[in-house]
């Protein structure tokens, strides 16, 4: 590869001096602590400044990690080019260390606490040498808000400091809330590949050990190793799921893998709802969706894309927050077709990742345009033109390719998105990537039954991880490599609330469970998905306002072809039968595998869910 050389900052002596406005002794002892094992040769206290921003990606560009697209065509926006080797989150490397093992559970990677530190202080002794340090201070949540918490990054890498700034509050006015003795989540990160004196760096510092650890009871994240989104900016998926789902089980709230959108009718009546998909199956195409002509005067607007933080408000419903401040979503796919708001905002201000360069200086990815460009430098930093895709399959952008842009930019941005108190959610729904078994939409009949089904759902595999791709896994809640603690502990949890909630005097959020990728026997999408999922949404509303009819069957309830707004599609009732129906033989396996993942479960398993599941099983055999 053809990487312009880099300069490293010159070793000097560690200065970790606080700037005045930092007061907070704990942190500065801890940045003390931290800078006196990793070694680098300069520690640097962000504020957050447009100006510091600018700076950062100047000196990328120098450094030829970043590039600067061009000007009139995408204005202040930059692509980085990752190593090749790090382009995915790694959940064979990334760990719960909890005291105990069975408080991790069995479907995260456990090594008891002391053996890892042991092993961190090995790998983080002089990590950052020849780097400068960062200090990024940053709010989950808007500051100040009573649903918000604070962390701390320590990162080695300028280009998380850069993408922490737009995926978070980040800067000055942390210090101000954090206080004297405000606390904090102390997140470390090192790319893991220090510089010896006058060694030219690479245009991606990476290193092929990786760890990504979490001490729940202590709340620490130390993440090495890698400099790709889910694994390096530590306030997204280490810290507002892993680390904030156990403060949510220890405090009586939730974190979760979900977008919040709000969904207004045409006589103005608005509810939200909270949907958790895996990654990659296009939650943020769902949080920005457009609803179709036809249907007549619907609005969705949009409060968050990826992360939800949910907590019970004295009223006895549930009140949810973004706790991020902008998208980290998958660009491949992404176009005016499938998601205007989404491409709206990525008009300036935005840095893209392992997309593709045109020769005009602007991005290109596959499905962004019909016709694909003449000409591109791919992500690998190779020629491409369509010719050499036909002959070699080669994609001109990574399959996970990543926009970071703010979410204030978004033309759909609910008017509450920054509400401190949150908005209230009328329904939750989860929804996995199936191409067969799962109907396109069932209304749990009560909380326990919702449970369940988000517990036991299933979805094929996606790029967002490294691995082998389209294979069915369960991913209960779409929180299996995002759950902080045992994930039967995390059910649990979830029961606990329904019943706290099932107190009050208020009515439950509802909870649905959708599927849009059921494909026909020629291997096709069925359901067209994208806008037209508002139909979907119409009808949940309908069953929350009680003005929509659907049938029960063995799994809840579902509508009738009838049951749905079709103005303005042409969707056939065969074609509805084939998204909608549930066949006896292939639920009857589909059960058998939720009692493969009760077993792996079985330490702590809600008895309620085990019931649950005799119940289908009952309802499936009648
Ligand atoms: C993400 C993911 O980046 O889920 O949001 O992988
Ligand atoms: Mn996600």
């Amino acid at each position: 590869m053809n990487h312009p050389a880099f300069k490293a900052d010159p070793l000097t002596d560690i200065d970790v001096q606080a700037p005045a406005w930092v007061k907070n002794r704990k942190l500065i002892d801890w940045v003390q602590r931290i800078a006196a094992l990793t070694k680098p040769s300069r520690v640097v206290w962000c504020d957050g400044s447009q100006q510091e921003y600018d700076r950062l990606c100047a000196q990328m560009v120098k450094a030829g990690m970043l590039r600067k697209l061009d000007e009139s065509k995408r204005p202040n926006s930059y692509l980085a080019w990752s190593d090749p080797s790090d382009v995915a989150r790694v959940e064979d490397r990334t760990f719960i260390c909890s005291k105990r093992r069975e408080d991790a559970g069995p479907t995260n990677n456990w090594i008891e606490p002391a053996d890892m530190r042991t092993t961190l202080d090995g790998l983080f002794d002089g990590a950052m040498r020849g780097r400068t340090m960062y200090v990024v201070p940053f709010s989950m949540g808007p500051l100040g808000s009573p649903i918000a918490h604070i962390g701390v990054e320590l990162s080695d890498s300028p280009y998380v400091v850069t993408n922490m700034r737009i995926m978070t509050r980040m800067g000055r006015e942390v210090y101000d809330v954090l206080g004297t003795d405000g606390e904090f989540v102390p997140c470390v990160h090192s790319v893991g590949k220090p510089l010896a004196q006058g060694e030219q760096d690479v245009r991606w510092p990476c290193n092929d050990t990786k760890y990504i650890v979490h001490f729940p009871e202590t709340r620490e994240i130390w993440s090495y190793g890698s400099g790709y989104g889910g694994n390096a900016l530590l306030g997204k998926k280490c810290f507002a799921l892993r680390i904030a789902s156990t403060m949510g089980r220890d405090e009586g709230w939730l974190a979760e893998h979900m977008l919040i959108l709000g969904v207004t009718s045409p006589q103005g009546r608005k509810h939200y709802v909270a949907a958790a998909f895996p990654s990659a199956c296009g939650k943020t195409n769902f949080a920005m969706l457009i609803p179709p002509e036809g249907l007549g005067g619907w609005k969705i607007s949009t409060i968050g894309d990826d992360i939800a933080w949910i907590k019970p408000g004295r009223d006895g419903r549930l009140y949810a927050i973004n706790p991020e401040a902008g998208y980290f979503g998958v660009a491949p796919g992404t176009s005016e077709k499938t998601n205007f708001n989404a491409m709206a905002t990525l008009k300036e201000n935005v840095i893209f990742t392992n997309v593709a360069l045109t020769d005009d200086g602007d991005v290109w990815w596959e499905g962004m345009t019909d016709t694909p460009p003449a000409h591109l430098i791919d992500w690998r930093g190779n020629d491409w033109t369509p010719a050499i895709a036909k002959e070699t399959g080669r994609k001109a952008a990574h399959p996970n390719a990543r926009f970071t842009a703010p979410a204030a930019q978004c033309p759909s941005v609910d008017a509450d998105w920054e509400n401190p108190a949150g908005v209230p959610i009328d329904a939750f729904v989860f929804g996995g990537r199936r191409s067969t078994t799962v109907p396109l939409v069932t209304e749990a009949r009560d909380w326990v039954e919702g449970v369940y089904m988000a517990a036991t759902m299933g979805s094929e595999t996606t790029a967002a991880a490294a691995g082998q791709q389209g294979v069915v896994r369960r991913d209960p809640f779409a929180m299996l490599p995002f759950c902080g603690y045992n994930m039967s502990d995390y059910f649990g949890h979830w029961l606990k609330t329904g019943a706290r909630l099932a107190k009050m005097n208020t009515p439950m959020p509802k909870i649905f469970c959708v599927n849009w990728f059921r494909k026909g026997p020629d291997g096709k999408f069925v359901w067209p998905g994208f806008g037209e999922n508002m139909r979907v949404l119409q009808w949940m509303v309908g069953r929350i306002d009680g003005s929509a009819d659907g049938v029960e069957h063995a799994f809840g309830v579902s509508p009738r072809y009838e049951d749905l707004d079709w103005s303005g599609l042409d969707f056939t009732r065969e074609q509805f039968e084939q998204v909608i129906s549930v066949d006896a033989d292939a639920w009857k396996a589909e059960l058998a595998l939720h009692a493969d993942l009760f077993d792996t479960l079985q330490h702590g398993l809600p008895a309620a869910l085990k019931d649950a599941r005799s119940a289908l099983e009952r309802k499936l055999a009648a």
